[in-house]
């Protein structure tokens, strides 16, 4: 038995084999392994008992699930309104030069994935950037520079 396949027998089995769950279970297996391979997605659909097709339309259709690989550090960027009055389209063309990756993509040391979100609920500290779980107000350039020296 693979990783893989481990992994997704405990979450499939987690939840009694529901197909109900499906959502559930790929959210599961995406926070395991950052992102939902081909080989995750064709796993769950022997397990589940449930057709491939309808697991990649899931997959693909929620945002919330990655079908490419995600960097070690992931960089969320506020695009929410308030954000972008205080300077969040500046602030994500800095971040962009200097990680040297457009929004949405990966660098190739697999290092950093570089993402734009919607209001994450704490305007008044806008622009917010989030770096994994750390959030940022008003972020400098230097201080960016650091953080993003600092995570390895
Ligand atoms: S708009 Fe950015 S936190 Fe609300």
């Amino acid at each position: 038995m693979t990783k893989i396949s481990r992994a997704v027998s405990k979450a499939v089995g987690g939840y009694n084999r529901d197909k109900d769950m499906l959502i559930q279970i790929l959210l599961d297996l995406q926070s395991i392994f950052g992102w939902l391979s081909g080989e995750v997605l064709t796993e769950v659909s022997e397990q589940l008992e449930v057709p491939v097709t309808q697991v990649y339309q899931v997959a693909s259709y929620y945002k919330a699930f990655s079908l490419t690989p995600k960097g070690r550090h992931i960089v969320k960027v506020c695009m929410g309104t308030a954000c972008q009055v205080r300077g969040s389209p500046q602030l994500l063309d800095i971040i962009s030069a200097m990680l040297d990756i457009k929004p949405g993509k990966t660098s190739d040391d697999m290092r950093f994935t570089l993402e734009t979100v919607n209001c994450l609920g704490c305007c008044a500290m806008g622009p917010v950037v989030v770096v994994d779980d750390a959030y940022n107000s008003k972020p400098s350039t230097p201080t960016l520079k650091k953080i993003f020296k600092t995570v390895k």
